[in-house]
């Protein structure tokens, strides 16, 4: 028999806010509500065989490794239950694409681990977070569906592709050219294109190692800084996180991933010390495509904010 037990599991964010007037959609307290507050907030999940959880209550603009390593081990544990569909995650739209991808590369999930939020408040007017709440665990419970998912807006997005593209406006996320893995209409699925599969990194295997080893050997996190390239740049920022001690930098490139000559002198700096140095673009969508003879490295189609993550769990991997 198909499990359709789904746990869900709370981190915070804006789906969590409580604001003190209800047409205050800016002044308001992120990850203020528990996660069983959020599904009393939904009459049709009334009923339904769901466990919740509060992880954590952050402005996940206040996101941090500690927090995804302990996502990531609960995460694990619940994904050995049996009796699971799947699992939904609740969290703060600001970060959610470098949870997301974070979570894709590092954990093995045959069964749905969906993220979902809101950009609105729970106390808002018009609240979007019990919709996209309710269409999160109804991907959760899909027979066949599997990989870390975001259910947002109406649309399933992969978690690898996923990245937040407006700041205010309800439709805050997109996959770009790859679009959606399915629409939710009228509550139920229509599947565009296969459910994501994760080449897991070879970072899972320390991360497992920690979950194992707890307090009692705590992982060390590179150091991965991002900076970004732009008319007027120089090499100070990347200097100065030389001297901090920084093990990788992500430079955010203009357009394709083009540096400006005095950054890019720094990051040459850098990588003469031992330093990774990547490329991305700092254009929301399409990545970096090709290279030229001289370039620098990068990660192809990733943003900056997964090219991070990218690089740390190289780092990790190879530490
Ligand atoms: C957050 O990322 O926690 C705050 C913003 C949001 O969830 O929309």
């Amino acid at each position: 028999m198909q499990a359709s037990r789904v746990v869900i599991v709370g981190t915070g964010g804006t789906i969590a806010g409580v604001a003190g007037r209800a047409d205050d959609l800016v002044d308001y307290r992120a990850g203020t509500l528990d996660a069983a507050d959020l599904v009393a907030a939904v009459p049709t999940l009334a009923g339904e065989l769901l466990e919740t959880e509060t992880l954590a209550r952050l402005d996940s603009s206040d996101m941090d490794h500690a927090t995804w390593l302990a996502l990531h081990a609960r995460l694990v544990a619940l994904l050995q239950r049996a009796d699971l569909a799947g699992v939904v995650v609740t969290h703060g739209t600001d970060t959610l694409e470098e949870t997301a991808y974070f979570l894709h590369r590092t954990l093995a999930a045959p069964r749905p681990v969906v993220l979902t939020a809101a950009m609105r408040p729970a106390t808002a007017l018009s609240p979007d977070g019990p919709r996209n709440l309710a269409d999160a665990v109804a991907v959760a419970r899909t027979p066949g569906a599997g990989g870390v998912v975001v259910a947002f807006g109406g649309r399933v997005l992969a978690g690898h592709e996923v990245r937040k593209v407006h700041g205010f406006a309800l439709d805050a996320f997109s996959t770009g050219d790859a679009g959606p893995i399915a629409v939710s209409e009228q509550g139920a699925l229509r599947l565009l294109r296969a459910w994501p599969q994760a080449p897991l990194h070879a970072a899972a295997t320390r991360l497992s190692a920690a979950h194992a080893a707890g307090a009692a050997a705590p992982l060390a996190w590179p150091r991965v800084d991002i900076v970004t390239s732009h008319a007027g740049a120089d090499g100070r920022v990347i200097d100065a996180l030389l001297a901090a001690g920084t093990q990788g930098i992500v430079v955010a490139g203009t357009g394709n991933g083009s540096v400006h000559a005095a950054l890019d002198a720094a990051a040459r700096r850098a990588l003469a010390r031992g330093v990774r140095v990547v490329r991305a673009s700092r254009c929301q969508l399409g990545g970096v495509v090709g290279a030229r003879a001289d370039a620098l490295p990068s990660y192809g189609v990733l943003t900056a904010a997964q090219a991070r993550v990218e690089l740390l769990l190289d780092l990790l991997a190879d530490a």
